[in-house]
């Protein structure tokens, strides 16, 4: 029988896990794809780490010996930064290899040349565990984009703001305990500001963007906010008002425009992403036949990870095309329309006799803390004017009528 060699670089969290998968599910991939997997080479930066790997496989700290080998099928990119991993899988590619990668941020960055080469050389790319960890987010939208017109997409997307945002809730914790138990347990990196100031989210959003709409909007015109401006009292007060914040990033297109942000959000009941709680994430895709489908599962972690490499295995070693679907959906999509239209926004620091005929309030929850109607404009010049310090968004429905005993809401 003949055999799909494959090479893994990185062996961390991700590359262990896939190694992994590929030896306690030889069977099922024998019988899917009609031949036998085998790692052939592991590629590791630190070559005096002892790693549980077999003898016959390769490991090296040289991509070139990798490159070398007498028959190579499949590269698996699971390791850090963006510059060496993209000129690795370049070379991949035009040694005629398929190709894998975890990497949201390389492949934010270099998605577009990496599918093109590919093209030119006949090979697939896989890139499922860019965006949402286990969750097949991708795999989903292909399928769904053979007819359906995406118009919207909204999804939890970083594991790590989800749990810091749930334990402030749930435990009472002030962000930086809560970002401290993150790192614990090993979710949060020493560094956090990718996770924490949302370009974690934002990369996997740019992902996102170009299989939905074939395209990434401009960078520079995408909000892009984390969660470290919300505090303590502004969960609390939120949450007696039957509102939970999530971090949520949002695209959909009119005409030829796309329209992202990622950007703490709040929530109500109704919502799919209210019950969305610790380091899981979702997504939800608003399509024009289907309606509204939400994903939810595991955004991160070794084996759903290595879940989400594994099944593009097999979606590589068949050799489809990964830009099929995307150059034919997009002309086809007309998203939700963006105009200045008022929505509903929880707002701090505006003084209750705050007069304007332009903003309308809607419910006092605490002396500092309100919701109003307006449109961002008006929300954006009352903080221009200092008259209040910070805002944010409510989305979906939100019941105006909620009571709770603690707030007496003057509903108005
Ligand atoms: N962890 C997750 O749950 C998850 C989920 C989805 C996507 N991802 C993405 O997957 C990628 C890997 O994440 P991870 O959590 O597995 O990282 P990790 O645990 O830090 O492991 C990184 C691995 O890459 C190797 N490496 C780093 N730079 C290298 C270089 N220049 N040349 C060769 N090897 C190099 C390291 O080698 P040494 O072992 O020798 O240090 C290590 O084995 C990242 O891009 C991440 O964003 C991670």
């Amino acid at each position: 029988m003949s055999v799909i060699k494959v090479a893994i670089l990185g062996f961390g969290t991700v590359g262990e896990g896939v190694y992994r998968t590929i030896q306690s599910h030889a069977e099922e991939l024998t019988s899917v794809l009609g031949r036998k997997v085998e790692v052939a080479a592991v590629l590791i930066k630190n070559k005096q780490k002892t790693r549980d790997i077999r003898e016959d496989v390769l490991i090296t700290t040289d991509f070139a010996e990798i490159l070398n080998l007498p028959q190579l099928d499949v590269v698996v990119e699971a390791i850090v930064d963006k510059e060496q991993p993209f000129t690795f899988l370049n070379q991949a590619i035009q040694s005629g290899c398929h190709i894998i990668t975890a990497n949201k941020e390389m492949f934010a960055h270099h998605g577009n040349e990496l599918l093109e080469l590919a093209e030119n050389y006949n090979v697939s790319v896989g890139y499922e565990a860019t965006v949402a960890g286990g969750i097949p987010i991708i795999q989903t939208l292909r399928q769904l984009l053979n007819v359906n017109r995406v118009r919207h997409i909204q999804g939890i997307l970083n594991g790590t703001s989800n749990f810091i945002l749930t334990e402030m809730r749930e435990k009472k914790q002030s962000f930086a305990d809560a970002l401290i138990l993150a790192q614990e347990k090993g979710y949060a990196e020493a560094d956090p500001t990718n996770d924490v100031e949302g370009f974690d989210a934002f990369y996997k959003t740019m992902i996102l963007s170009r299989i939905a709409f074939g395209e990434q909007p401009n960078w520079k015109n995408v909000e892009r906010a984390g969660i470290t401006s919300i505090s303590r009292e502004l969960i609390e007060t939120a949450e007696k008002m039957g509102l939970r914040f999530k971090h949520i990033a949002s695209i959909s297109k009119t005409g030829s425009q796309i329209n992202a942000e990622v950007k703490p959000v709040l929530v109500g009941k109704s919502h799919p992403f209210y019950s969305i709680e610790g380091v899981e994430n979702a997504v939800n895709i608003h399509s024009d036949i289907v309606g509204s489908i939400t994903l939810q599962g595991p955004g991160a972690g070794m084996y759903p990870t290595a879940s989400a490499v594994i099944e593009d295995l097999v979606y590589v070693c068949q050799n489809r095309s990964s830009n099929k679907s995307i150059t034919k959906t997009t002309a086809a999509c007309d998203g939700e329309k963006k105009g200045n239209e008022k929505e509903l926004w929880l707002i701090q620091g505006l003084s209750k006799n705050y007069n304007n005929p332009l903003i309308t309030w809607v419910a006092q929850a605490s002396d500092k803390i309100a919701i109003i109607k307006a449109t961002k404009e008006e929300i954006e010049k009352l903080i221009n004017l200092k008259k209040a310090t910070c805002y944010f968004q409510i989305i979906g429905e939100y019941d105006t009528e909620i009571k709770n005993k603690e707030v007496t809401l003057a509903v108005l």
